[in-house]
């Protein structure tokens, strides 16, 4: 049965952070030679510790409830890790084989990823929901940081909200102010501005307020 709070816990990691991954390979996808290479590293960096964290946190708690529930991505992760293997020597410039294979391993890179993103929020998503708590799946995202240097979230944050939309900010943004130590919030306040550009960052203001608890907030009086 459809549970509110429990869908608020796992849409960002199935459909606003899946939404983000494809919408910057896709820019990738279609752009030219230097997009690839100064855009690809960062993408496979935050693709792969997105696969870390469902594969040591999010997969094991769901297999020790419902074994089996997650067997369908065990492949598939392994495709994506050899996939951005392969590429991410290519970004480097080692073996680069010239723009056209590039294009068409990404193209069939980002067909793979597509169908596996759909298949976990298919299939291990309303898994989650159903075997676990609210309280439970708020305790386990609140867990993601564990995973993630201060390095890595400072350039994973702003990477997430330029390729959200306003739904995905705004579920996010709620999300992580509430997961997070009050004593940290001005810090995460400033990682998602980062991201946006003045217009962008005010609309998601008007929507989630408790962002103006950041540095930015004098700025933001001003700008109202
Ligand atoms: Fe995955
Ligand atoms: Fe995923």
């Amino acid at each position: 049965m459809y549970n509110e709070e429990k869908f608020a816990a796992v849409e960002d990691n199935f459909i606003h952070i899946h939404g983000a991954l494809l919408t910057d390979l896709g820019r990738i996808v279609d752009g030219e030679k230097h997009v690839f290479f100064e855009s690809f590293p960062r993408f496979a960096r935050i693709l792969s510790k997105h696969t870390e964290i469902e594969d040591r946190l999010f997969f094991p708690a769901l297999e020790k409830r419902a074994p089996g529930a997650t067997r369908i991505v065990d492949l598939p992760h392994q495709e994506i890790e050899d996939h951005l293997a392969k590429l991410l020597i290519w970004s480097r410039g080692i073996d680069y084989p010239g723009q056209c294979q590039v294009r068409e391993r990404l193209m069939c890179f980002e067909r793979e990823l597509e169908a596996h993103l759909l298949e976990e929020r298919r299939v291990v998503m309303p898994a989650m929901m159903e075997h676990f708590s609210a309280a439970e799946l708020w305790a386990l995202d609140g867990r993601i940081m564990e995973f993630c240097s201060p390095e890595f979230m400072q350039e994973m944050m702003p990477w997430w909200f330029i390729h959200m939309d306003l739904a995905g900010r705004v579920a996010v943004a709620q999300n992580m102010l509430g997961g997070v130590d009050p004593d940290f919030v001005p810090v995460l306040c400033q990682w998602i501005s980062d991201g946006l550009d003045t217009e962008a960052w005010l609309e998601l203001l008007a929507r989630v307020p408790a962002l103006a608890q950041g540095p930015t907030r004098v700025e933001v009086q001003v700008a109202f």
